[in-house]
């Protein structure tokens, strides 16, 4: 077992970024082929892993994964050490505004998919989503997520609300609604979109199939893309999916290396009602708290979100999720008559209130933050 804590551990969680753990001429040939690899239009995103994985191997990342009791302990609160020194003690609060439920994906882990048979999806209008994003600014909240499936049926109603969001009300705007073409991108990026998060969800393309039904290589495609329009970027992963196994979260982890993205956002599986994995069992707290542990130390620049699946699984996950590094809280600021229409993570799913956010945060001893700790949209990438 992994002892971060004993006076002679097997090996040392890095005190710096795990580059410069490393005798210094290897460390700069590591960072520059990675620096080649990562910005090389050619780059193969598994060659990427492979060297990611000499800075911080692979066999190192799975007892990580595996560590319980005081190894643990010492994972967490390394973690936050990293998280402290990087961001301070500052938790981005965030409003969320789930403005589509329909979907042209059918992804087997979501209610919201293409085959399920839902009578009441629904589309927000503008006023409805403006009226929201107002109500998430009067609550000191300086950051909204528009999300939504993937429906190329609402990019009007975002053309139209974009502009207004920044325009009258001068939020900073991430999306999260899916698979794009590249001029969709950058549509979205002038209307003034700064940030979007695309989750890789599966790092090993046979799961990735299995989940989604779609191309791990399509979703590379559109996560390159969106970085080339110049959007700050989140992805991330789902833990405990139907087949996964450790050595597959290893990898999505050295995938997440690879990809650096300014927000990483990993979930624990939740079966939801309708789904082909609707039996399946839920995903486990303790390695998704570990998976998120070990994202901070290797990603320590990129902001984390305690996300409301982890309150869904065990009642104190979000906090617990804060005790291990994340720095990111996400407000429902939905509708409240459309939020249980909205089927993510099962018809029970747990809403996250700025009351609870409030707790989490007194109770984890860090700092509510309006927006402050975002990073800032990329310049002079949208050429490419
Ligand atoms: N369990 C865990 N995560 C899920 N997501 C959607 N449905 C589930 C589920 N049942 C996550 C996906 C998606 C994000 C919006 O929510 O990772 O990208």
């Amino acid at each position: 077992m992994l002892r971060i804590t004993s006076p002679t551990p097997r090996w040392r969680l890095p005190r710096e970024p795990a580059c410069e753990n490393r005798p210094a001429p290897e460390a700069a040939l590591v960072a520059a082929i990675i620096i080649v690899l990562r910005y090389s239009p050619y780059a193969d995103g598994w060659t990427c892993a492979l060297v990611t994985s000499q800075i911080f191997s692979r066999s190192e990342i799975l007892e990580l994964l595996q560590a319980r009791g005081p190894a643990q302990e010492a994972l967490f609160s390394r973690a936050c050490e990293v998280r402290n020194a990087r961001h301070g003690r500052a938790v981005g609060v965030r409003g969320v505004i789930e403005f589509t439920s329909f979907c042209r994906k059918d992804c087997s882990y979501c209610a919201m998919r293409r085959s399920n048979r839902i009578p009441d999806r629904f589309r927000l209008s503008a006023d409805e989503v403006l009226e929201a994003a107002a109500c998430a600014q009067a609550c000191g909240i300086a950051t909204i997520l528009l999300q939504g499936g993937e429906d190329v049926g609402s990019d009007r109603l975002l053309d139209e609300v974009l502009p207004r969001i920044k325009r009258e009300l001068k939020l900073y705007v991430i999306l999260n609604v899916g698979e794009r073409t590249r001029s969709r991108f950058e549509q979205f990026r002038r209307l003034g979109a700064d940030a979007f998060i695309m989750k890789f969800e599966a790092s090993n393309p046979a799961l990735y199939a299995q989940a989604t039904h779609g191309s791990l290589m399509d979703r590379l495609e559109n996560l390159r893309r969106l970085r080339d329009v110049g959007f700050v970027v989140g992805t991330g992963n789902i833990v405990g999916l139907p087949g996964q196994t450790l050595e597959h979260l290893a990898d999505d982890l050295l995938l997440a290396c690879e990809l650096g993205p300014d927000y990483l956002s990993s979930s624990p599986f939740i079966p939801n009602e309708g789904t082909p994995w609707e039996r399946e069992p839920v995903g486990d707290l303790d390695t998704t708290l570990n998976f998120l542990a070990a994202s901070r130390i290797l990603l320590e620049r990129a902001l984390i979100p305690s996300v409301s699946a982890l309150e869904k699984v065990r009642p104190g996950g979000q906090l617990r999720g804060l005790l291990a590094g994340a720095n990111v809280m996400t407000v429902n600021c939905t509708p409240s008559r459309r939020r249980d229409q909205y089927r993510i993570y099962s018809r029970e799913r747990f809403v996250v209130t700025l009351g609870h956010v409030g707790r989490t945060l007194e109770a984890a001893g860090l700092d509510f933050v309006r927006g402050g700790i975002l990073p800032a949209p990329q310049i002079g990438q949208g050429t490419r």
